[in-house]
């Protein structure tokens, strides 16, 4: 059989890895997540959730791949004691790496889209208004956002086709660099905007009333753990083998908590830089914290309005967040490509034949749900919430359960703590916690299932 390809280096593992959690979960979807559930409050018990739940499991899932050497539709199989049924959860992992594309493609194409109206000086002296109109016009035309949808399906594909360490590892080592530069340098004019202390206060000073209520003042406790807690997993991607897949790329020389450290800490710096640059510049420009999916579209241009020389920054930051965009979507892709190759056999060069044209009409009614098929609810949610609640809110803190459980329980039933500890602490570096196995095993499963029954009784009772 070939040899399974590895990284070129330890600095390419640790950045790709970054890659695939940094994305748009940093820098749209925990800005707009924080606003509607108000601020500070709610990014102290996200913290927590990243740090007592989200390292340990990333670091569970590094094992399985490593161990495995295989992508989540194979690797339970590769380690579950003979029996058992383990090996079922890769469907749904596999599904899950389907449903986040079908959203994440449109909004990367949102990404791509903004970058070609800021560079064209398309929003040069729109006022927030006609920013937001601008933005609603863009999203009410199909046609040209599946245009750009599809440049995305395809530039993320190319990239996958060219193989692991001359496609994806080389392109995402220069794109994450480039991005954490620019966001610095945004924050400080965001921070520097007249108006900007209200926004750092919203974001920074934690108020427990913004949390448990909402601008209507009915309770909400419950559904803002519930969200914390999806937050974490996303911008993490735990849960449905994204990670996981890198595992399998690695070789023995590193023990993987330590790994994980790096990566949960480049992750939480650039999502802090986007809060850091996001509130202070809506409270500056009276763009509403909860506005929602689109606050970062509506907030950007005005203070790229607001910078000399506004145009060409503006349409570097999308460049480069198009790119974290992109990182994270050959992370998936590969994900996906490599499950095609491992489960069926297929080459490389098919899997993605097959896959350009599926995630292409996946694609579709996220797209569609924003104009023509904008009607159209399911429980209460437009289509790209919805999809973005099951994946977020429902596949991968169930998928990091199992991921735990299947670390963590005796191996006669599952991989099995030993199997699983032995496997991450190889190498140097920073020691599992492995004092911690009963809070793992127990606590935290249990934690995360009142937290779905909470929120899912609170969401929609
Ligand atoms: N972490 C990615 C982001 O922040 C999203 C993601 C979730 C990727 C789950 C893979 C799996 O954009």
């Amino acid at each position: 059989m070939k040899e399974r390809e590895t990284f070129a280096s330890r600095l390419g593992f640790v950045l790709i890895s970054a890659g695939c959690a940094i994305g748009l979960g940093n820098v749209w979807r925990f800005p707009y997540i924080v606003g509607q559930y108000g601020g500070a409050a709610f990014v102290l018990i996200y913290l927590v959730f990243l740090v007592a739940m989200g390292l340990p499991i990333m670091a569970m899932e590094f094992a399985v791949g490593r161990a495995s050497r295989k992508s989540i539709i194979v690797s339970f199989q590769e380690l579950e004691p003979k029996g058992t049924k383990w090996h079922w959860y890769g469907w749904f992992g596999m599904a899950g790496n389907y449903l986040l594309m079908m959203f994440y493609t449109t909004i990367a194409g949102w990404l791509l889209m903004y970058f070609f109206k800021i560079a064209a000086g398309q929003f040069e002296g729109l006022d927030k208004s006609g920013v937001e109109q601008s933005f609603g016009t863009m999203v009410s035309q199909p046609g040209i956002q599946l245009l750009f949808m599809a440049i995305v399906v395809v530039l993320g594909m190319v990239i996958c086709s060219r193989g692991l360490r001359n496609g994806v590892e080389k392109a995402n080592k220069f794109m994450m660099l480039c991005l954490l530069c620019l966001l610095v340098i945004l924050a400080i004019r965001a921070i520097t905007l007249p108006g900007a202390i209200k926004g750092l206060e919203f974001y920074l000073v934690p108020n427990f009333d913004n949390l448990m209520y909402d601008a209507n003042g009915n309770f909400r406790l419950g559904e803002a753990i519930y969200a914390a807690m999806g937050q974490a997993f996303f911008t993490l991607s735990l849960g449905i083998g994204a990670m996981a897949i890198f595992g399998s790329y690695i070789g023995k020389d590193r023990r993987l908590f330590g790994e994980t450290i790096s990566v949960g800490i480049l992750d939480t710096c650039v999502a802090f830089v986007s809060g850091l640059i996001i509130f202070p510049s809506a409270f500056a420009f009276g763009v509403n914290p909860d506005a929602g999916s689109n606050l970062i579209f509506i907030t950007l241009p005005n203070v790229f309005n607001a910078m000399p020389g506004g145009r060409l920054w503006g349409a570097l930051f999308f460049v480069f967040l198009f790119f974290a965009a992109l990182s994270t979507i050959t992370a998936v892709f590969e994900n996906i490509l490599a499950c095609w190759m491992d489960k069926w056999g297929v080459s490389r060069g098919k899997a993605v034949a097959i896959n350009l044209v599926l995630i292409f009409l996946l694609s579709l009614p996220c797209l569609l749900g924003n104009n023509i098929w904008s009607g159209i609810k399911i429980l209460g949610m437009g289509v790209m919430d919805f999809e973005d609640f099951l994946v977020s809110n429902n596949l991968l803190p169930l998928g990091s359960v199992i991921y735990l459980l299947f670390c963590c329980l005796s191996k006669k039933i599952a991989w099995g703590f030993d199997g699983f500890l032995a496997e991450a602490d190889q190498g140097k570096g920073v020691r599992f916690p492995a004092k911690l196995r009963m809070y793992f095993t127990v606590v935290v499963p249990i934690i995360v299932l009142i937290i779905f029954v909470m929120g899912y009784i609170e969401k929609f009772a």
